[in-house]
């Protein structure tokens, strides 16, 4: 699922026009739902104000949903026509149909420094007492990870519902609605939605693992927060399910929204996601959401406005190993989930899929139906990644008669490798590797391979490694504001899954390994909600600075983060480096945001008064307000872009806000980006009180001498005797 969801991610970027429909008469075939943004209405209550806009005739049964909270408009079915007529109605902004959105453990806490009896972990009370929302595939309730035992009651604020019959709600799952089909039961009949939710806060399971790999007590991020859950995808996610979720969420309670989808949107007013996020964090709720699994081109982001924690994905220290072994001795380590024990050492036959037959290049990818019986029948299939979903290639393989198959990587998925529930002897190779083992089958009349299988190893150092698919910057729809913002496990996750993949009817305990930013954006969830458990006064703004300002920009060896070539991955794939959520929980300073605070931002990106009126859901003027350059909001990075016939100098404020000891003082220590300038005035910081906050100011120039285009890199950090407040600074030459 997580490749497939890289692969639907791909292909929905050819999604984007709905086709025109012929004006007719309005019939069931020509109607479509439509998302519809009106003007707010002093006068009329809300639900008789949107009706207004609607065919009189028809207007209770065309609505779908009409959205107090984050949005003021509404859903309806209707015609081109009908859309055609509303538009001359006073109040009327927009209409455009429904958009298709894609939908984008064991270890995990303590690869990331959680430690079930000491430290933070404990600290935070593991999250209790904090409501995360899990808008996503549903969930599968009588799973282990969603068993209350131990769990408090859910907070006295909480209003939501739970839609199952029974007992399957309990203090865990509080909460369960349907938007696919509504007022269905929000069974997960995918696994995805199951998966994330219990890596935010599933509870403690024991002897999690999966064909015996990966064993050990598995556990969400805050397996004491409760969960809610709304389902608003089946295979696709419709944003206007979505707005409709997120309505329901900010009105149920929740104080964290947890969204592993994601499109591409290059204004902030037309995405739905966006706006629902903003009202959200207008009521104090942080929304985590996937970078998107795009990657590792440029300008590959979805989910980037600043209201939101945008989270990339990375590798973990584990591997579950399968070596493929070739008949000339050389040896290279992949991975496969699954892992036979009876399959033996003889060596076998190997072909590249690609040879079979040069006149079909889509057979490279081992596409079901493509490979002939004759060919591959008792061999081991060399196949290409990408083309179609993994597991479905050993599907076609063994289906073929193959007996195992290796997958090669193409070039821009690097030495990234997953462990895969294949459903034969499998194995996931790097790309160098891949190309070693073409040339191999080249040399010689007779190829011949085996995999050996190697089980669970723990301890690679170079982890975490930028994952090849997650995202990468710069940010499309607002180049001052750096995304993304932070790295979290996204690389091989298991998690809980509806049904057992190893076709076990005897237990409910069933995980599953998959990958993806879908897989990081939860575990950001799971640590806002313990940063929100242990500072029940933070702003969303001051949770995502914490964690910002504290994130590790090394690896478990101390060097440079790297990504998919094993390069030192850059500020545009990192953001601002890998959560640390012990770090996190005490940042000594923060840069923090209100909601009042991103209006001369939008006003400075150019919006129209009415554009802008769309996040306040009230009427705004940009030019009684003020206006600033993305730059200047409080953000707790920095992007920038010098052109030639740009002013060569740029001047920004940062407010920082004491949340460490109330006597301290911080001093700054400045690595410019190659070719830039960065003056930091006052270079020293000192304050007397909590709570306290004090304001610098950055002058960036461009040096004369500066003749490269590109990107270049630095950071600022502010330093006290317990304190390290770092700021990556990206800078875009043109
Ligand atoms: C409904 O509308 C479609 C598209 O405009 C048209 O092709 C079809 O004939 C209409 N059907 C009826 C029953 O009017
Ligand atoms: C309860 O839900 C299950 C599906 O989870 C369904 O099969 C059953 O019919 C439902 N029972 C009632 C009484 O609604
Ligand atoms: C998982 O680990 C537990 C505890 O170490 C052990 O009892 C159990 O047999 C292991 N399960 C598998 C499948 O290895
Ligand atoms: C992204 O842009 C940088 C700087 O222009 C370039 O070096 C890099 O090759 C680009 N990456 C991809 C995947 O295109
Ligand atoms: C090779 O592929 C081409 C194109 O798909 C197909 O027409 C042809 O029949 C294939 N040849 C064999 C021997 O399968
Ligand atoms: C499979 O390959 C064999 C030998 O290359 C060929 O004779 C046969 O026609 C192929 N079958 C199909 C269905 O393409
Ligand atoms: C293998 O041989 C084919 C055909 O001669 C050629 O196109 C391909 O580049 C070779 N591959 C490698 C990895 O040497
Ligand atoms: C599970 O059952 C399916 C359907 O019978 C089968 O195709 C698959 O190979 C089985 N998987 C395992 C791991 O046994
Ligand atoms: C799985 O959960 C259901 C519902 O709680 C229960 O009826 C069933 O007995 C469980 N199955 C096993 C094997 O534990
Ligand atoms: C990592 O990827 C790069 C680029 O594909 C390759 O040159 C290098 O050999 C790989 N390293 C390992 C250890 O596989
Ligand atoms: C907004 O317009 C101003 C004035 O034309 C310009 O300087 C600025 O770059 C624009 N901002 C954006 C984000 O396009
Ligand atoms: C916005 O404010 C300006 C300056 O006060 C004023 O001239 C203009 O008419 C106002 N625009 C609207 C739409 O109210």
């Amino acid at each position: 699922m997580g490749l497939k969801s890289l692969l639907t991610l791909i292909c929905i970027l050819n999604f984007h026009s709905l086709q025109a429909f012929a004006d007719d008469t309005p019939n069931e075939s020509n109607l479509e739902t439509y998302i519809v943004q009106v003007e707010v209405s002093e006068s009329k209550d809300l639900e008789s104000w949107y009706k207004s806009f609607l065919p009189t005739i028809t207007s209770s049964d065309r609505m779908i949903y009409s959205y107090r909270t984050v949005f003021k408009g509404f859903a309806a079915r209707l015609s081109p026509i009908e859309v055609n007529a509303m538009e001359h109605i006073d109040g009327f902004i927009s209409a455009r149909p429904a958009r298709k959105l894609p939908l984008h453990t064991t270890h995990t806490p303590n690869f990331m420094g959680l430690n079930q009896n000491i430290g933070f972990w404990k600290d935070s009370n593991f999250g209790k007492g904090v409501i995360i929302g899990v808008l996503d595939t549903g969930i599968f309730p009588n799973h282990p990870s969603f068993s209350d035992e131990g769990m408090p009651p859910p907070p006295a604020k909480w209003k939501g519902r739970c839609d199952f019959n029974g007992t399957s709600c309990n203090n865990k799952l509080i909460g369960a609605r349907d938007f696919v089909i509504p007022n269905a039961i929000p069974v997960d009949d995918d696994g995805h939605g199951t998966h994330t939710a219990s890596t935010a806060a599933g509870n403690f399971v024991k002897d999690a693992n999966v064909f015996g790999n990966a064993n050990g007590t598995a556990s969400g991020i805050a397996p004491l927060a409760h969960l809610a859950i709304y389902r608003v995808c089946s295979f696709f996610c419709f944003d206007s399910d979505i707005l409709a979720a997120m309505d329901a969420a900010i009105d149920d309670g929740v104080d964290i929204l947890s969204i592993s989808i994601g499109g591409v949107e290059f204004n902030f007013y037309d995405d739905a996601m966006a706006l629902g996020a903003f009202s959200a964090m207008e009521k104090g709720i942080l929304v985590s959401t996937a970078a998107g699994n795009s990657g590792p081109s440029n300008f590959s982001l979805s989910n980037e406005a600043p209201w939101m924690l945008t989270v990339g994905a990375s590798t973990i220290d584990r591997k579950i190993r399968a070596t493929a072994v070739l008949g000339n001795n050389e040896q290279f380590d992949g991975e496969s989930l699954f892992q036979p024990m009876d399959f033996s050492n003889t060596l076998l036959p190997l072909v590249y899929s690609g040879m079979l037959n040069t006149s079909d290049p889509g057979l490279r990818f081992c596409r079901s139906s493509s490979l002939n019986k004759t060919d591959v029948r008792g061999k081991i299939v060399v196949c290409e990644l990408g083309g179609s979903i993994t597991i479905e290639k050993g599907r076609a393989v063994k289906n073929a008669g193959g007996a195992a198959m290796i997958i090669i990587n193409g070039e821009s998925f690097g030495n990234l490798t997953l462990s895969e529930a294949h459903v034969l002897p499998a194995t996931h190779v790097t790309y160098a590797d891949g190309l070693k083992i073409k040339a191999y089958i080249n040399s010689t009349a007779t190829p011949m391979a085996t995999i050996s299988f190697k089980g669970t190893i723990i301890g690679d150092n170079r982890a975490p490694v930028v994952a090849a698919f997650s995202s990468r910057g710069p940010n499309w729809a607002s180049r001052g504001i750096l995304k993304p913002d932070i790295l979290g496990p996204g690389v091989n996750i298991l998690a809980a899954w509806p049904v057992s993949v190893e076709n076990n009817t005897n237990t409910n305990s069933t995980f599953n390994i998959i990958s993806g930013t879908s897989m990081s954006c939860p575990h950001l969830s799971g640590v806002a909600a313990l940063l929100k458990s242990a500072h029940p006064d933070w702003s969303p703004a001051a949770i995502k600075s914490a964690i910002m300002t504290t994130a590790d920009v090394v690896n478990l060896a101390q060097n440079p983060i790297e990504d998919e070539r094993f390069l030192p991955a850059n500020i545009f794939a990192t953001g601002s480096g890998h959560v640390n959520p012990s770090r996190a929980n005490d940042p000594g300073l923060v840069y923090d945001i209100q909601s009042k605070d991103y209006i001369p931002y939008l006003c400075g990106l150019n919006y129209t008064n009415r554009q802008v009126g769309l996040f306040l859901q009230r009427r705004v003027n940009c030019s009684v307000e003020s206006s600033i350059p993305e730059a200047q909001l409080n953000y707790p990075s920095f992007a920038l872009t010098f052109g030639t016939f740009q002013s060569t100098i740029q001047t920004y404020t940062r407010t920082v806000t004491n949340v460490g000891e109330p006597n301290s003082s911080y001093v700054v220590e400045i690595v410019p980006p190659p070719g830039i300038d960065v003056i930091v005035e006052p270079a020293k910081l000192d304050f007397v009180e909590l709570k306290q906050t004090l304001q610098y100011k950055v002058t960036f120039s461009r040096l004369v001498s500066a003749s490269n285009i590109g990107f270049v890199q630095g950071f600022l950090r502010w330093s006290s005797s317990k304190h390290s407040v770092r700021s990556p600074i990206a800078v875009i030459l043109r």
